[in-house]
Parts: structure tokens; sequence; C-alpha cells
């Protein structure tokens, strides 16, 4: 395996490891509080919120089902195209199902918005969705955002499950890239 130094290719951390347990935590507070009495699916979106789907799952103390989605985020077009595919869909019936959509990222908010809709269409009794980062100045669609972890700036952030070429998802804080990483040098 290659050890070179992953964190040191960080210029920048956001946030540690800490702050995103203890944000994690306290979203799971707010979702608990607004769902008691009720079960809850949360849904993943593939690939990049694993790690906060396994987060807020173990931050959740009552029954919590789970499921995934994977979604190609912008057909054969460019970021604005808006067209997403489906790879992998649910393997539940969400007909009468509270779901929670839960992404590490709202950028343009195309994917959430067509995710939210598509899983409204099935019949659930709610589609809510919760992200632990959103950037409010990449916004080109419309997307409600019930639980937001953090609002950052319009940069190119990875770690936590978010990558650059598949990269970095492993790193446990959230960073900004070193401008060698990029240049390749
Ligand atoms: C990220 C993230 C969201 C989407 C948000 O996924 O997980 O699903 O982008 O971007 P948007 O608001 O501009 O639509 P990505 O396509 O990078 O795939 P990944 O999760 O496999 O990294």
């Amino acid at each position: 395996m290659d050890a070179s130094d992953v964190e040191g290719d960080l210029v920048d951390i956001l946030f540690t490891e800490a702050q995103i347990k203890e944000r994690v935590g306290e979203l799971a507070k707010q979702i608990e509080g607004d769902y008691a009495g009720q079960e809850l699916l949360i849904v993943g979106v593939l690939r990049g919120a694993v790690m906060v789907m396994a987060d807020i799952a173990r931050a959740l103390t009552g029954h919590v089902e789970m499921d995934w989605m994977a979604v190609s985020s912008y057909g054969s077009g460019t970021k604005s195209s808006g067209v997403v595919r489906i790879l992998k869909d649910l393997d539940t019936d969400i007909t009468g199902r509270h779901v929670l959509i839960v992404d590490e990222i709202v950028d343009t908010g195309l994917t959430l918005s067509w995710l939210t809709a598509n899983l409204a269409s099935r019949s659930a009794a709610s589609v809510e969705i919760c992200t632990l980062l959103r950037k409010p100045d990449a916004l080109q669609m419309q997307v409600d955002v019930k639980y937001v972890g953090w609002d950052i700036p319009n940069e190119f952030v990875v770690g936590y499950g978010l990558d650059y070429n598949e990269r970095y998802r492993n790193l446990r804080d959230i960073g900004t890239l070193a401008p060698h990483v990029y240049s390749g040098e």
C-alpha cells in the first residue's frame, strides 16, 4: 500500500474528526426529536455518504433501517445537465415510510432535488434530507435540506467520504487539497 503522506496533502483542515463526531451527534439528536415514535428508513447515497451514514446510524438510539442508492450524478453531459441515472435502486418498498436521505454534501443541489422528487413519487410518508456539508454559493437547484452539518464556501473539499479522483475518502478529517495534488507534482 502506498503510504505517502496522505494527511500531508491537506493544506487546510476545515473540520476535524472530533468536530464531525460532535456535529453528527447533534444532528442525530435533532432527528430523534423530530421522528419520535416513528420508524425511520435512512437512505445513503453511494459512495460518499458511507462515513456519515455509519456515524449517523450509530448516533441514533432508536430502531432505524438502512438502505442505499447509487446514482450517476450527471448523465453524459456536464454537471448542470441535471440528468440523474439510478445505478443501484433501493431494496426497500418505501410506500408509507418516513425516509431520510443521508449524504455528505449538497453542491449544486441537482442530485438531491432529483432524488427527493423520485422518492416522494413512490408514496413515501415523508422524504427529508440530511447532509453533513452544503455549499450555498454553488446551489443551482432549490433543495430543501432539513438537517445540515455545516454550510461551507464553494471550494473543493475531501475526506470523510469526499474524494478527489477516488482518493482521500478514507481521511478522518475534512479539508482542502494542496495545489501540488492537482498539478500532479
Ligand atoms: C456527491 C454527493 C452528492 C452529490 C452532490 O456525489 O454525494 O450525491 O455529489 O452534488 P450536487 O449537489 O452537485 O448534485 P458524487 O457524484 O461526487 O459521487 P460519490 O458520492 O460517489 O463521490
